[in-house]
């Protein structure tokens, strides 16, 4: 008996230093310059790059059911993006703005594809330069660093405006709606996907959502979650959509990325067991926040926003 109660004691201590630990390494948001030191860690580590590959996004699952390859729903899910809002009608040549482009995986496949002139910025120098050692010479890609907050592109400088996943890591959402739009010519295509809440205000948290809530901001540099009506909202106001904005939920198409996530490190060990031991430890530390992700995404407490229109 002795012997039991003294295990459980020891097993408790374990998970609540593990606990501390992981809360005290959180990623907390405190300008763009914390989430671009985080992703210039995540890409100079290798880790994400060799366990997600080439897209920092969840994939594509048609029948919201692991049927797909984890990469190839990645691949999917640009596809099926490029298909809703209507990119394929883009005439060859024209020009696409990827907003928070991460090392260039949506990018690229929009200039091969879809023979579009693609440019990629994002907020880490780590990752433009991954981006474009990853780009073949010839593909009309260009990747800069910059703020999504302060796009320096003249009004109306783009045929189409894409941002993937991008919009979490953005404290003010109006400015960054605002800076897409400013740049999108009128008659142009907005196609954006994003990580939401669902409406907090009509329907408040329980105290354990709020915790969860807590350790998914606090723990991938996200300043603040909208809900996909009040980010709807915000594109809506703006006189470049004219009001015209389309959103939908994508939660179910997506959400068997998150645990395949987790298996992807068990189907191909050796992309990460070939980092070292450091990096088994940091593949594991993720492992929380991302069966929390899963939780929050398919109890409906987080959503996959998607949003279309034409400027
Ligand atoms: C989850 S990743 C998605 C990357 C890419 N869209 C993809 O799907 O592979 C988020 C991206 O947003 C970028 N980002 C976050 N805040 C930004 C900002 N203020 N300005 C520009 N890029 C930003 C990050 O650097 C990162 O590339």
């Amino acid at each position: 008996m002795l012997e039991l109660l003294f295990t459980f004691f020891l097993l408790v201590l374990f998970f609540l230093v593990l606990s501390i630990i992981w809360r005290k390494s959180a990623r907390k948001y405190i300008s763009s310059g914390t989430v671009a030191s985080a992703y210039d860690a995540w890409t100079q580590d290798k880790l994400l790059e060799r366990l997600w590959g080439e897209h920092i996004h969840l994939g594509f699952y048609p029948s919201g059911k692991k049927n797909i390859d984890f990469r190839e729903a990645k691949i999917q899910f640009v596809h099926e993006l490029v298909k809703w809002s209507g990119l394929d009608k883009l005439p060859k040549g024209s020009r696409i703005l990827d907003v928070g482009c991460g090392i260039g995986g949506s990018s690229r496949i929009l200039a091969k594809y879809y023979g579009l002139n693609v440019t990629g910025i994002t907020i880490s120098p780590g990752q433009v330069k991954r981006a474009r050692e990853l780009t073949p010479l010839g593909l009309n890609c260009n990747f800069l660093v910059m703020d999504a907050m302060n796009l320096k592109f003249d009004d109306g400088s783009f045929d189409a405006i894409w941002s993937v996943e991008a919009g979490a890591h953005m404290n003010d959402k109006t400015k960054f709606a605002d800076e897409m739009l400013r740049t999108l010519r009128p008659g142009g295509y907005l196609a954006l996907a994003d990580w939401n809440s669902r409406d907090l205000r009509s329907n408040p948290p329980s105290l354990f959502e709020k915790l969860v809530l807590k350790q998914l901001l606090e723990q991938w540099v996200h300043p603040n979650f909208t809900s996909i009506k009040e980010f709807r909202n915000i594109l809506s106001v703006n006189k470049n959509s004219a009001g015209k904005v389309i959103s939908d939920n994508w939660n179910t198409y997506t959400n068997p990325s998150w645990y395949d996530s987790i298996f992807e490190g068990i189907r191909r060990p050796f992309a990460i067991l070939s980092l070292g031991p450091l990096a088994i430890l940091k593949s594991v530390r993720e492992i929380p926040t991302i069966i929390l992700m899963n939780w929050a995404f398919r109890k409906g407490l987080m959503e996959f926003g998607v949003y279309k229109c034409r400027g």
